[in-house]
């Protein structure tokens, strides 16, 4: 499994811990920023990884802001992307379950790095349990492939 990992400065201690995990558990990964402390601007970051995820140039990805309701939101704008915003392991593991996710996205100014790494876990080793749920991503897939709504600006 190649993981395609990114953050902004908010997650960046975060994404440290998470690659010291994928090198216990001997997970490849692509490092896609940010590298510094230095304040930038998340979409920057989630739009590589969520690129990365849709045109299958990795297998799954990480992203990590603040609170990563940003990154979730630039995530799932991308066709074929499912990604869930996790802070506690039920979450992660149903995610994987049900809704076959394929970004996990971690708030780094919410939980602590003990707790981000029992997520990153049971995410990573849990696998799409499919029967009746596989309609239901067909579905989610008709709605990308379908639909242009008109949001407010
Ligand atoms: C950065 O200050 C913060 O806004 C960002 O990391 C994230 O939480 C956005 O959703």
């Amino acid at each position: 499994m190649i993981v395609g990992i990114g953050c902004d400065h908010a997650g960046l201690a975060m994404k440290e811990e998470m690659l010291a995990l994928f090198k216990d558990l001997g997970f490849k990964y692509k490092d896609y920023g940010t590298f510094t402390k230095d304040s930038v601007d998340y979409p920057d970051f989630g739009l590589k990884v969520s690129e990365a995820v849709s045109k299958g140039e990795v297998d799954r990805g990480l992203l990590i802001c603040g609170t990563g309701i940003g990154m979730s939101i630039v995530a799932n704008k991308f066709t074929g992307v499912r990604a869930a915003l996790c802070h506690e392991p039920y979450s992660a593991k149903m995610s994987r379950l049900h809704n076959d996710a394929n970004i996990l996205v971690l708030g780094g100014r919410v939980i602590g790095k003990g707790l981000a790494r029992e997520i990153a876990m049971v995410w990573f080793t849990t696998e799409f349990e499919g029967g009746r749920h596989i309609s239901r991503i067909d579905k989610i897939k008709e709605i990308e492939g379908n639909r242009c709504l008109k949001v407010k600006e």
